[in-house]
C-alpha cells in the first residue's frame, strides 16, 4: 500500500473550509475531519451538519475521526452521510453513561464498525497514546484501519510522542507487512520532524494538521510530507518482507 496522506482541518479556518479543502484537494488523499464532543476530549469541534456540508463541497474523501461518546449513535450516520472512512475510539467503552439506559450504554465495537461498513464506508478502530492495541488484536477482521494517537486527542499543535514508537511496531507486527488489509494511521504532530521515524515504524496513512494549514502553501507542505514518508517506507524492514 502507498503512503497516504490526510491532512487534518483541525488547523484550517473553520469559516472557509471549503477553501481549505480545495487548497489540498490536489495533493492528499484524503480529509481528515476531527469530531470533538467536549465529552470524550476536552474540546468541541463540529458534527454531522458541518460534515453534510463540506461533503457537498469537498472532492477528496472525508477521513472522519469521531473523539466522542457513545459512538454506537452516532458513527453510523457519519458513514451513510457519505464519509468514505469513519473511525471511533477503542477507549469510548469507558464514556460515562449518565443519561443513558443499560442496554444502551454498551459500547458495542464490533456491532458499530459492521454498522460503519454496512453504511458503505471504511471502518477505523482509534487507541490513545496509553492504550495497548494488543486487546484489540481480535477485531482486526472487524476494521479496515487502526489509528494509533501520539498525541492526547483534543487539540492541534501537540508535541509527537515517541513513546508510541514501540506500540507502532507492534501494530505493524500484529497486522502484517507491506500488503496488509488494516492501514495504520498516525495522528498527532506529524511533521517533517516525525513523519519519517513513523513511516519507519510502519504507519502508512499520516494525518497532519499544523504541519499543513499551518504552513503558507498547505498542497507543497504535504507533497514534502509525502516525499519523506515515501523515503522512509523505502528503506523500511516492515515493507521489505511480508508476514
Ligand atoms: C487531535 C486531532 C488531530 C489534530 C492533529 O486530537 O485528532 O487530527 O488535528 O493536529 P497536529 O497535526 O497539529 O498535531
Ligand atoms: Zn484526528
Amino acid at each position: 500500500m502507498a503512503v497516504q496522506i490526510s491532512p487534518s482541518i483541525l488547523s484550517a479556518d473553520f469559516a472557509r473550509l471549503a477553501d481549505e479543502a480545495a487548497a489540498v484537494a490536489a495533493a492528499a488523499d484524503w480529509l481528515h475531519v476531527d469530531v470533538m464532543d467536549n465529552h470524550f476530549v476536552p474540546n468541541l469541534t463540529l458534527g454531522l451538519p458541518v460534515v453534510e456540508s463540506l461533503l457537498k463541497h469537498a472532492t477528496l474523501p472525508l477521513d472522519c475521526h469521531l473523539m466522542i461518546d457513545e459512538p454506537d449513535r452516532w458513527a453510523p450516520q457519519y458513514a451513510e452521510a457519505g464519509a468514505r472512512n469513519v473511525t471511533i475510539h477503542a477507549e469510548a467503552v469507558h464514556a460515562p453513561v449518565r443519561t443513558l439506559r443499560a442496554a444502551e450504554a454498551a459500547h458495542a465495537p464490533v456491532r458499530t464498525l459492521r454498522a460503519i461498513r454496512a453504511a458503505g464506508a471504511r471502518a477505523g478502530l482509534a487507541v490513545n497514546p496509553g492504550t495497548s492495541v494488543e486487546p484489540y488484536e481480535d477485531l482486526m477482521s472487524e476494521i479496515d484501519m487502526l489509528l494509533l494517537m501520539t498525541v492526547e486527542p483534543g487539540f492541534g499543535g501537540q508535541p509527537f510522542l515517541d513513546m508510541v514508537l514501540p506500540k507502532l511496531r507492534r501494530a505493524r507486527a500484529l497486522i502484517g507487512g507491506r500488503d496488509a488489509a488494516v492501514w495504520l494511521q498516525v495522528d498527532g504532530g506529524i511533521g517533517e520532524e516525525t513523519i519519517e521515524r513513523c513511516a519507519e515504524a510502519g504507519a502508512d496513512v499520516f494525518v497532519a494538521g499544523s504541519a499543513v494549514f499551518g504552513s503558507d502553501d498547505p498542497a507543497r507542505a504535504v507533497q514534502a510530507l509525502r516525499a519523506q514518508a515515501e523515503h522512509a517506507t523505502a528503506h523500511a524492514a516492515w515493507a521489505w518482507h511480508n508476514r
